[in-house]
């Protein structure tokens, strides 16, 4: 007999009426009356012991399975820590290296974002060495054959087939024996042990479970796909979240026909790595200078638009940002910023005022990062009041300058990280002088730039 609940939708808080409000997450109007069999009591048992033969039919993980005894650390091999390049570099970036055996890996992103053609095109490049199973539940066979044939992906050890059921999924694993998986998409798959509509939280949990114990058992790498929301969050599954090993989201910067792949969640690298690509006819393509690309429509000469050197994860990235100061009509004037954090601005315009006397509180201030990205490392400041002092004064910066430095309340310029790595990009860019904070000059010496050392608000004023 099939009983029901009621599931929240964007958490997965279970409750056994219908609720307004989410007492979890707070969000209003989530939960969906959901069917659930009563006799659970064997439910992904049949799963669970094919997965258990997969694993045992994996030679090279036959050494794991007795692995539910503690083992000392050091007697622990370290073997699965070894990564498998998927030769995109932008994508082994943000990996954190490579694929890990056994990792299970969620790619998140909007509808028509460019998911399937990465997955796709990764895959083709997998299967020089491993073989590859991929499952879509959105294409037929012939559409993927069409796509693989524009992406020019051939490979006689990737499998494809177009399925949605966990059960009949779980047999042609085991029939097949990949090394790496890839289920297009979760919103599409689903098990027949459990009623609720395919795309519901109960079914992307169980199957969510089921694929992250397919992964830890058996050494087999699984690729999930998943669909965002139009506020951004994968659907559903923020239950999959702690489930998996890697989330990477994908997404297009400033509606471009340029994509940014960031890991949110990497339990094998850093998550402040970006993969930047171009999706053209024949696939993604990978953009080597990205500082390039977000530089490219800079304006010559404007007063407001400066060049700021943000380190994302280990990659510098030049990038423009702006400022423009109005005179206000309001009691209360506009302080609008994309791109930074909105705290952090309030902070340098308190500090402009208070240190330099620069009149703003009866001025608009908006401040935009071209290329839609976002900004988190504090030594964009420098940049920041640079921009806002040469709208102020309605005159443009050097145009072939660029800033780093974080700036303090009291208007003092504090050190910042990757001096080097920052220099030789905009070096390599044709950059001609660098503002960068006094307690920096001394690993600047091997470069070719004019070096302006600021060490506070005051100096800044009398150097720009
Ligand atoms: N023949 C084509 N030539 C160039 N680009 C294409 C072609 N077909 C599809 N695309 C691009 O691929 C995108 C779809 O990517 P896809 O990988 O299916 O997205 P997702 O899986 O995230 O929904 C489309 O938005 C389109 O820009
Ligand atoms: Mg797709």
């Amino acid at each position: 007999m099939a009983k029901s609940k009621f599931s929240c939708q964007s958490c997965g808080h279970q409750s056994v009426q219908w609720l307004g409000k989410c007492p979890s997450c707070a969000e209003w109007n989530t939960f969906v009356e959901e069917l659930e069999e009563s006799s659970v009591a064997n439910k992904g048992e049949r799963s669970s012991s094919l997965i258990q033969k997969i694993s045992q039919n994996k030679s090279r993980t036959k050494q794991n399975l007795g692995n539910t005894k503690p083992k000392a650390l050091n007697k622990i091999e370290s073997t699965e820590t070894i990564k498998l390049s998927t030769k995109i570099q932008e994508l082994d970036r943000v990996l954190g290296g490579g694929l890990v055996d056994g990792s299970f890996s969620l790619i998140g992103g909007e509808p028509g974002i460019g998911k399937s053609t990465l997955l796709l095109q990764t895959l083709g490049i997998l299967s020089e060495k491993k073989k590859v199973l991929y499952v879509s539940g959105e294409e037929s066979v012939e559409q993927i054959k069409y796509r693989a044939d524009r992406l020019k992906v051939r490979s006689e050890n990737l499998f494809v087939v177009s399925e949605t059921e966990w059960e009949k999924i779980i047999l042609m694993v085991e029939e097949l024996d990949p090394d790496v998986l890839a289920i297009d998409s979760i919103q599409t798959a689903f098990t027949n042990e459990i009623t609720s509509a395919p795309g519901s939280v109960s079914q992307v949990r169980e199957v969510g479970a089921r694929l992250m114990h397919l992964a830890k058992k058996t050494g087999i790498a699984v690729f999930l796909i998943g669909h965002v929301t139009k506020e951004g969050t994968i659907a559903g599954p923020r239950v999959l979240e702690h489930m998996v090993d890697t989330v990477l989201y994908f997404e297009s910067v400033g509606g471009h026909s340029f994509r940014l792949l960031r890991a949110i969640k990497n339990r094998f690298g850093s998550t402040n790595e970006i993969g930047v690509f171009e999706m053209a006819s024949t696939g993604l393509v990978e953009v080597k200078n990205p500082s390039e690309l977000f530089l490219q429509e800079r304006p010559n000469g404007s007063p407001g638009s400066v060049v700021v050197s943000s380190v994302e994860g280990n990659r510098p990235l030049l990038v423009e940002l702006q400022a423009l100061v109005s005179k206000s009509s309001l009691g209360n004037p506009r302080r609008t910023v994309l791109g930074i954090d909105s705290n952090r601005a309030s902070l340098l315009i308190a500090v402009l005022e208070k240190k330099i006397g620069l009149q703003l509180y009866d001025k608009d201030v908006y401040i935009n990062v071209v290329g839609g990205l976002e900004l988190k490392e504090p030594s964009a400041d420098l940049g920041i009041i640079a921009a806002i002092i040469s709208s102020f004064r309605n005159t443009p910066l050097d145009a072939k300058a660029v800033f780093f430095g974080e700036v303090g309340l009291t208007g003092e310029v504090r050190s910042v990280s990757k001096i080097e790595e920052r220099l030789k990009e905009s070096q390599s860019l044709g950059f001609k002088r660098a503002y960068l904070p006094k307690r920096n000059l001394k690993k600047t010496k091997e470069f070719n730039m004019e070096i302006v050392a600021i060490d506070s608000l005051q100096d800044l004023i009398d150097k720009i």
